[in-house]
């Protein structure tokens, strides 16, 4: 089936949706290009669900929550080859319950099934039957969010986070032994091959004075087109915005750009408890509270956004290597510290930066070619001595990522007065094209991650079984009022939903 492309909106680098739909995911998969995605959003089908209608490949109508999990795996083994290495992963995962006659399955909150209409829709018994489950019993939870959180680890996928989708105004439950039901699981991880190092725009979904948590509240806002309740947009947002770069990505090789920021961590002045309780202790050590070198504990600062930079040296000419773009800040103060705002005292970073201990900015570039001619200079030992000793003076000389600092521009400055080292300039760059990122819903229903993606002027690829679908995922995408979707086959039974 030859896909449906859209490029609603206008100016350049307007991004494009491409929906493949009426397809199973494992064929339309087959057609993505390698490394072609940036992130996937996706809220796979719930075990023990009704169909769709859309036929035997229809996923969530396994026998075996051991057979559901090992069709997801495989699907996502699939996503593995289309995802960039530094690609992240989105999974939406709902919950069922065992009961009654041995091993029915009733899934609960789920997206598709009855977060707006309680028992409005059908679920297939037939499909839905755990036939006997040697560990399941009647009334169990299944557990499937997990379960496939630690098949996809298994499956060398890095699991990085689990995110709570509370749902304030959930669907009332009249179960009296037990809670009522009002979150749900959201997945990230990481692509097997990302070593655990991938993109993540933190800065893209923090709040104007902490990193974003981990819990995240949301209504669930059924949409009027569809007969199944889908993903609200808010959801999507931070994982859209997260998972890729607003600025695009390199049309060469498709590496993000990436953010640069700078990190003003809270000091005494912006967090006057945390100095008052660090003078009762006598001030003695770091303030509890601030960042220190061995971690410690923590207060949230602000960011200032200085820019993008690019994640590759695609369109750069010379002798660069990944990375040497990026900004690295050079404190002003007498002593340096790999966090500008943070001075270091004899016992590492131990005081926050006095006010008239700036900072400036330098490339990793120019560090690392001034580490360079330190290193071979016959005037080592000197530099060594005005530097203060071999301990920071070694940070100077590193070439590497690790330990490198920056001259202190006072220092550098007198050693290019006296000729101990030649000027490095910045690197020159030939300005290159960008594109949007895009993104991946594998399992996109009614496109609400396609509308977010648009939306934040992202490229959006979606994939559906079903083809009753396009309709409905065209309209949203392209802001048009959307057309009455076909009812679903309706000759099943109606589970009682909520005596899990
Ligand atoms: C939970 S819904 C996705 C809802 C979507 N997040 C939204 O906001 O509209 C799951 C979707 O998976 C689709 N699906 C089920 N089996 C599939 C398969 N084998 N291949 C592709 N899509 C499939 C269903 O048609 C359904 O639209």
């Amino acid at each position: 089936m030859k896909p449906v492309t859209l490029t609603p909106g206008f100016g350049d680098n307007r991004p494009t949706a491409t929906l493949y739909y009426g397809q199973d995911v494992r064929d339309s998969l087959r057609l993505l290009p390698d490394a072609s995605v940036h992130t996937v959003c996706t809220s796979p089908p719930y075990y023990g669900l009704r169909d769709y209608g859309a036929g035997d490949t229809e996923i969530g109508q396994e026998a075996t929550p051991e057979d559901f999990v090992e069709t997801l795996v495989e699907v996502f083994r699939e996503i593995k080859r289309v995802l960039r290495p530094d690609g992240t992963l989105w999974v939406n995962l709902g919950d069922s319950y065992s009961r009654g006659s041995r091993g029915t399955v009733v899934s609960q909150g789920g997206l598709c099934a009855s977060d707006k209409d309680g028992d409005k829709y059908n679920f297939s018994s037939s499909s839905a039957k755990m036939g006997g489950h040697e560990v399941i019993k009647p009334k169990d939870m299944v557990g499937i969010p997990w379960r496939v959180a630690f098949a996809l680890q298994a499956d060398g996928w890095y699991l990085r986070q689990d995110i709570i989708w509370n749902k304030p105004s959930c669907m009332p439950e009249s179960v009296t032994d037990r809670c009522t039901k009002s979150h749900e699981y959201i997945f990230l991880f990481a692509h097997p091959d990302s070593g655990g190092r991938y993109y993540f725009d933190a800065e893209a979904i923090r709040s104007p004075s902490r990193n974003k948590r981990s819990v995240w509240s949301v209504n669930p806002k059924p949409y009027k087109g569809s007969h199944f309740a889908t993903w609200p947009p808010e959801l999507v947002v931070p994982m859209v915005l997260a998972g890729t770069s607003e600025k695009g990505c390199c049309s060469g090789c498709g590496a993000p750009f990436k953010r640069v920021a700078e990190r003003v961590v809270s000091t005494s002045k912006s967090c006057p408890k945390t100095q008052a309780a660090h003078e009762a202790r006598g001030s003695v050590g770091k303030p509890k509270g601030t960042v220190g070198k061995s971690g410690g504990s923590r207060v949230d600062g602000y960011s200032v956004h200085k820019g993008w930079t690019p994640g590759c040296s695609c369109s750069e000419e010379g002798d660069f290597q990944e990375g040497d773009f990026e900004s690295i800040a050079t404190p002003t103060g007498t002593r340096t510290a790999d966090d500008p705002t943070m001075k270091t005292g004899r016992r590492g970073m131990n005081r926050p930066r006095g006010s008239s201990e700036g900072v400036s900015l330098t490339t990793r570039y120019e560090q690392r070619k001034y580490a360079a001619q330190i290193k071979a200079s016959p005037h080592r030992k000197e530099m060594e001595k005005e530097a203060g000793g071999s301990t920071t003076f070694s940070h100077y000389t590193r070439t590497d990522k690790s330990g490198s600092r920056p001259i202190p521009p006072d220092l550098l400055g007198r050693w290019l007065g006296n000729g101990w080292v030649q000027k490095v300039e910045p690197p020159k760059r030939v300005p290159f094209p960008t594109m949007p990122c895009t993104v991946l819903d594998p399992f996109s229903g009614s496109a609400t991650t396609g509308m977010v993606a648009l939306r934040e002027g992202r490229n959006y690829v979606g994939i559906d079984l079903n083809p009753d679908y396009l309709d409905l995922a065209q309209a949203r995408i392209e802001g048009r009022k959307a057309p009455q979707p076909v009812e679903p086959d309706s000759g099943h039974d109606i589970f009682d939903l909520f005596k899990g």
